[in-house]
């Protein structure tokens, strides 16, 4: 049975610099990722996720091992041709700080390349983590309607206080989509483009 692994397959150690597997997630991760996630939504950290959720969603999933224990995870989710979401991403709390967040990160931006996205954003307690992966916080009104169907069963959903940040990666295609969406599209000097919320018109 899936759910026959625990928490002891999950690292106790601090990651080994440079010794870390990153690969698209298997069904026999489901059991470590379930615990991995659901640990950080009992302290209201993260959603929580069904088996049923992470099955049907495993190739969504990306996973860090360390020494042959999960080490990390995040999701690449899709939402139209050309925008995604990072979801689900968690470090175990022994690997914090060690650089599998960023590796997680960059392993979900390339896989939005490769699928030619625009952009993709996130919803997050920690933006300034996300800050130094190159996103930038946007008004959260201003992402697509359906980026919000997990909303509806989430226990903050009156009372949301999560931070929507966005990572451009295609400027030239963004700008249009970004209009619709009621945000501009600038360029800082020598930096990659931003985005700029724009108060909508009552
Ligand atoms: C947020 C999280 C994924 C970061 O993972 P991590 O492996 O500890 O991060 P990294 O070691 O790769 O850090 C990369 C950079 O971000 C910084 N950073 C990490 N966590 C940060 C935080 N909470 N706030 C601000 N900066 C942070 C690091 O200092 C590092 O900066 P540097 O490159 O200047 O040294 C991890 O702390 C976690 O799983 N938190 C609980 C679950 C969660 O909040 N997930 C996000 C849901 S959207």
């Amino acid at each position: 049975m899936i759910s026959s692994l625990t928490a002891d397959a999950l690292i106790e150690q601090p990651v080994a610099a440079g010794a870390l597997e990153l690969r698209k997630a298997r069904m026999s991760d489901i059991a470590p990722l379930l615990d991995l996630i659901n640990g950080y939504a009992a302290s209201g950290i993260m959603l929580p996720r069904t088996e049923f959720e992470i099955s049907e969603s495993i190739r969504d999933f990306s996973v860090v091992y360390s020494g042959g224990k999960l080490a990390g995870c995040g999701a690449l989710h899709f939402y139209s041709p050309t925008v995604g979401e990072i979801r689900s991403l968690a470090v175990h709390e022994s690997a914090k700080t060690h650089g599998v967040g960023r590796r997680m990160v960059e392993m979900l931006v390339a896989e939005a390349c490769e699928y030619s996205l625009d952009a993709i954003f996130a919803f997050t307690y920690v933006p300034d983590f996300f800050r130094k992966m190159g996103f930038t916080e946007v008004e959260r009104g201003a992402l697509p309607l359906k980026a919000w169907k997990d909303c509806l069963r989430c226990p903050k959903f009156q009372a949301c206080d999560e931070i929507a940040v966005v990572r451009v990666l295609e400027p030239d295609h963004w700008v249009a989509a970004s209009q619709k969406w009621g945000m501009a599209v600038t360029s800082l000097e020598g930096t990659e483009p931003v985005l700029f919320p724009i108060v909508r018109q009552k």
